[in-house]
């Protein structure tokens, strides 16, 4: 099975994922990584992994439906199995969603259906919550809101600042994400074995 990953920055996640690929620990490939941001330092880290990349800035574009259209049609190009959103900081139209229905995974660190949006470790703490964590899930045209696959809980430690929460829980997002993918790629495998039988 193959992944297209999208990112707008420093890509840790994405990385994680195609080290997976490499290694053989996740059995997929990362065939394509975009950013909408040409400065994502994650780019830079794809390219040298020998990995496809493409930039789709969306600054260049006058709405979010033309910007999406872009990135769909670059998508088709790949023909992913799997998008794999990886700090991907553009909120996506329904109408893109619709069309990668049930095939668009997204990482958000919060405990869903706690947090959804932004600054999620600020708010974990502010609300004296004992755990923080990350959640994977399916993409829907609702933000943060389509169906968990997995999750991971971190705790919050007294001294905790949103900084030194999110970076406990980026190294756990590494290995959630990796997780989440190899169940749903052995799905696909599953799948089509079973479309062989008689
Ligand atoms: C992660 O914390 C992820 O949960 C959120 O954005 C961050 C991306 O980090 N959606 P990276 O770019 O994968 O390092």
């Amino acid at each position: 099975p193959s992944l297209s990953i999208l990112i707008s920055g420093r890509g840790s996640n994405m990385i994680a994922i195609a080290k997976a690929c490499q290694s053989g620990e996740l059995q997929a490939t990362v065939g394509l990584v975009i950013s909408n941001r040409p400065d994502a330092r994650g780019i830079e880290a794809a390219r040298e992994m020998g990995i496809e990349t493409a930039i789709i800035d969306h600054k260049g574009f006058d709405s979010r439906l033309e910007f999406d259209q872009a990135l769909h049609e670059r998508l088709q190009q790949a023909r992913p199995d799997w998008i794999v959103l990886a700090g991907f900081m553009r909120i996506l139209t329904g109408q893109f969603v619709d069309r990668w229905q049930g095939r668009m995974l997204n990482i958000h660190p919060s405990l869903l259906p706690k947090y959804p949006g932004l600054d999620t470790h600020a708010r974990a703490i502010a609300a004296g919550d004992s755990h923080a964590g990350a959640s994977v899930h399916i993409v829907s045209p609702e933000l943060d809101a389509g169906p968990v696959i997995s999750q991971v809980k971190v705790a919050i430690e007294p001294e905790d600042t949103a900084e030194s929460l999110a970076q406990r829980v980026l190294q756990e997002e590494h290995a959630l994400y990796i997780t989440a993918l190899q169940h749903c790629v052995n799905m696909d495998l599953d799948s089509s074995t079973n479309s062989m039988l008689p």
